[in-house]
């Protein structure tokens, strides 16, 4: 069951820390070469695709509907938070752990984290833990920051994802036999995607303390999701399950927009609910897959999941997630393959999994400084760690925003913006070339600026442009 994964752009490498690799890390990936090498043809046959029953995916509101017990705390301290904490800045141009990243008030998705969880624990006297999956890429990095929290209410733990070897694309050989210390050996070596996280949170000892301290369900995401904060109501739904029908895995997704067709969904197989990714998808029904009407719904990562459950299929050696193969190229130009497994990808191992259709507004993703855009302005209001959207927008939709690859590494973005514009009315923004805005810029309806090569546009401090198109050569 093997799943090629669409070219993304290179990644940076690693400069330091190659760790001594582990027996564990070893078993990893033997199994997962092994199941590379055992794979033939596609993950899925499509014919046998089949919707999901109407039970299946809830909408949010039904789920919210039944309302808060009084005992919210007691649902709380069977929770952990989880973060997935294994990725670099790289595509927006940063150096070292993407989580921290400023984002909003000099505070770093980190804090922004940090401070979502205290104020759980200070409202509902509650010791919610964080735990965060680093890599061997971020770990250090990560560790260092984390005594700033040590007088936070919040008790956080780390663990490690695998590291294994990238081969070579057509020797299937590792491209590094070298484990020194030296850095030379980096590009040999990746983080096997956030599937890895059932294998190292089991094998790091922590699943298991955490459930003999009484814990039953993860709630896991992506650590640049803003959107992903706790949610009392999914919580609730979950822990209130009867017993036998305990529900031991939960998928968020959210309606699907033309922005979005490249997002997993969930579908129906041979019984099980399934996630399907378009790397799964023979070519022939690409343009189905994106379809937002024969597919509505795709997953936002945000994942609920039982501990127990976990251990359970561990144990049993029955985690069988399908391998993405990810092609890259090294500095060198060396064509190499990374195996990789998603973590949503385990929805069909786990009992009575669930998918919840919940808001929009539980997907706030921050992959490229336009995302960025958005949530550094006044479209949203900061509130204990939580992005929301101001009730002065009047639409509930976001804008469209289109920055160029000048805006791409996030300090040249930060000199290009004297401060960040006004937002509240605006619909589309595209703006291209060397181009800077001054102090309180209004942008509202559709905004088009473009520098062409060799030209400088710089809207003046105090503008207002609506409904514009600007272009040419405009100095201050
Ligand atoms: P990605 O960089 O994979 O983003 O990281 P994506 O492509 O939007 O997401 P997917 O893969 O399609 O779901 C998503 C999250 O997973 C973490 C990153 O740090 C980020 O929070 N991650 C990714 C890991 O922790 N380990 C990995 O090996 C890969």
């Amino acid at each position: 069951e093997m799943i090629h994964r669409r070219k993304k752009g290179s990644e940076g490498s690693v400069g330091h820390t190659v760790l001594h690799t582990h027996t564990k890390d070893f078993e990893g990936f033997k199994n997962l070469f092994h199941r590379f090498l055992q794979v033939k043809g596609p993950s899925i046959e499509w014919i046998k695709i089949q919707r999901p029953p109407e039970d299946s995916i809830q909408p949010y509101d039904k789920i919210a509907g039944r309302g808060l017990p009084d005992n919210v705390a007691d649902c709380l301290n069977k929770l952990v938070v989880v973060k997935l904490n294994g990725g670099l800045g790289t595509s927006m141009g940063c150096k070292g752990p993407k989580s921290l990243i400023s984002v909003r008030n000099e505070n770093t998705f980190l804090d922004l984290t940090v401070q979502q969880i205290e104020h759980l624990n200070k409202t509902y006297n509650t010791d919610v833990p964080l735990v965060l999956m680093n890599s061997f890429n971020t770990d250090e990095d990560t560790k260092k920051i984390l005594q700033k929290y040590t007088h936070h209410r919040v008790k956080i733990h780390t663990f490690n994802q695998s590291k294994y070897p990238r081969i070579n694309k057509e020797s299937l050989l590792p491209v590094s036999t070298n484990l020194s210390m030296n850095g030379q050996s980096a590009e040999g070596w990746y983080p096997p995607g956030h599937g890895d996280i059932y294998a190292s949170f089991y094998n790091s000892g922590l699943l298991e303390q955490l459930i003999a301290q009484g814990k039953e369900y993860i709630f896991l995401s992506n650590i640049d999701n803003l959107g992903a904060t706790v949610d009392l109501h999914i919580l609730h739904h979950l822990v209130s399950q009867p017993n036998g029908k305990r529900c031991e895995f939960i998928m968020e997704v959210t309606d699907k927009t033309r922005a979005d067709v490249k997002g997993g969904t969930l579908i129906q197989y041979e019984g099980k609910l399934r996630l399907l990714e378009i790397a799964q998808v023979p070519k022939a029904h690409v343009d189905e897959f994106k379809s937002v009407s024969k597919f509505k719904i795709f997953n936002t990562n945000n994942l609920w999941i039982s501990l127990a459950a976990i251990k359970k299929l561990q144990e049993q050696k029955a985690m069988d997630l399908e391998v993405i193969v990810n092609p890259k190229t090294l500095d060198g130009g060396q064509n190499v393959v990374q195996l990789e497994t998603a973590v949503g990808a385990a929805i069909k191992c786990f009992d009575n999994a669930l998918g919840i259709n919940v808001p929009r507004s539980r997907f706030l993703p921050v992959k490229t400084t336009s995302d960025l855009l958005l949530v550094m302005s006044n479209l949203y209001s900061l509130d204990a760690g939580s992005l929301t959207m101001s009730p002065r927008r009047e639409f509930p939709t976001t804008p469209h925003v289109k920055l160029g690859s000048s805006f791409t590494k996030v300090q040249e973005y930060l000199t290009r913006f004297e401060s960040i514009p006004d937002m509240l009315e605006l619909d589309h923004l595209t703006v291209s070339g060397d181009v800077t805005l001054g102090k309180n810029v209004s942008l509202k309806g559709t905004v088009i600026i473009i520098a062409n090569h060799g030209d400088r546009i710089d809207i003046p401090a105090g503008s207002m442009l609506e409904n514009k198109i600007v272009s040419g050569n405009l100095r201050i």
